[in-house]
């Protein structure tokens, strides 16, 4: 009691830790038409529980981003440049079997392609059993104690199985687990991917395009799972999304992409409500309102720049609306820090 003031003074730092920093990272392609830096320069931090969502149109580096984290850019791409630190650790510097160790465990990944990540002929079941890391390897003595340890074992497996068919809301697990992909709709595949993700309970989940595939309502359903999953273990999550109406919706905080380039980043509120870039500001023209009866969207002019043949300057400026003199000069764009968290890479500010 006597001391009791000076608890009350005390500042209680309620900021949650650091989960993933990129600093300056940097990804390139050797093309035959030129070197494409597909990342260039990414630099973020991200919290635990957090919900990080990125945008930008299709060829901005989201993916590669994603890929980049976990080291697995597919050749001839490579990282050259700058930190992935996860817990305070460089990802881009463990060895080989750490990383493996990571992957799936420490941090999962639903893939852009769901048919890629699912195998057609083994059934759901055994895919997420494989996913545990504990493959059904019958002990090699025939002795009866040890052949009482493996059907125990294998029943607990069989059961953690079951249990994470539930959490994601796949209905009559127990015979759902023996059926093959294409048995499952679209919706119910995508819930066996997030099974698959989840069921290592990692600490962070990127999501490449969860829903695109889908129908708006199973949309919605799957998107409610992966806010159940992110309240219930404090599961991080990095959405990567063409669509800015589900990053509004989930996401405490946005990175806009273009060209490689991180363009803009805020939280959702800010970003939506007061876009700084005016990439930002074309890309929320776009969003059709059904609310409002307009007579028009207003997509962006021109196209999606070739990355092999960018001209100097800043990549947005042959499509900008405000693009001056100096955005097409060879020289550096740096971020500018608005405010706490708040950072726009464009010479307007
Ligand atoms: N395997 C590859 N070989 C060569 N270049 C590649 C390869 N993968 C990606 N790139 C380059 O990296 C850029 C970024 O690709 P990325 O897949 O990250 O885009 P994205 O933002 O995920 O687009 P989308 O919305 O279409 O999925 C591409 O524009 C392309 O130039
Ligand atoms: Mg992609």
């Amino acid at each position: 009691m006597m001391f009791s003031w000076k608890l009350e003074d005390q500042p209680v730092d309620t900021t949650p830790p650091l989960l993933l920093e990129l600093r300056n990272l940097t990804t390139v392609f050797p093309t035959r038409r030129g070197l494409v830096r597909a990342v260039d320069g990414m630099s973020f931090m991200l919290r635990e529980g957090e919900k990080l969502g990125i945008v930008g149109e299709s060829g901005s580096g989201k993916t590669v981003t994603l890929l980049s984290i976990l080291r697995l850019v597919p050749h001839p791409g490579e990282i050259v440049d700058g930190e992935a630190l996860f817990l305070g650790e460089d990802l881009l510097h463990k060895p080989r079997t750490e990383m493996r160790k990571i992957r799936g465990k420490e941090i999962a990944m639903i893939f852009q392609d769901p048919l890629t990540t699912l195998n057609p002929v083994f059934p759901v079941g055994e895919q997420i059993r494989e996913s545990l890391g504990i493959h059904n390897i019958v002990s090699s003595s025939n002795g009866w104690l040890s052949r009482l340890f493996d059907r125990r074992r294998i029943a607990a497996e069989q059961e953690r199985v079951i249990q994470v068919m539930r959490d994601v809301g796949i209905p009559s697990p127990v015979e759902r687990a023996k059926n093959y992909p294409h048995q499952f709709s679209g919706g119910m595949q995508q819930r066996v991917i997030i099974a698959i993700a989840l069921s290592c309970e990692p600490h962070l989940l990127l999501a490449d395009e969860p829903t695109t595939a889908l129908d708006v309502t199973i949309q919605a359903q799957i998107m409610d799972l992966l806010n159940k999953i992110n309240r219930e273990h404090g599961t991080s999550v990095i959405l990567v999304t063409h669509n800015l109406g589900v990053v509004a919706e989930f996401c405490d905080n946005i990175i806009v992409m273009y060209a490689g380039w991180m363009m803009e980043k805020g939280t959702v509120e800010e970003v939506i409500a007061d876009p700084k870039h005016p990439y930002t500001q074309g890309l929320l023209r776009c969003l059709p309102r059904i609310s409002e009866k307009r007579e028009k969207i207003h997509p962006i002019p021109g196209l999606v720049p070739d990355l092999a043949r960018l001209p100097p300057g800043c990549p947005f400026s042959p499509r900008c609306d405000q693009a001056m003199p100096e955005c097409k000069e060879d020289r550096p764009f740096p971020l500018i820090e608005l405010g706490e968290g708040r950072l726009v890479r464009c010479l307007l500010y």
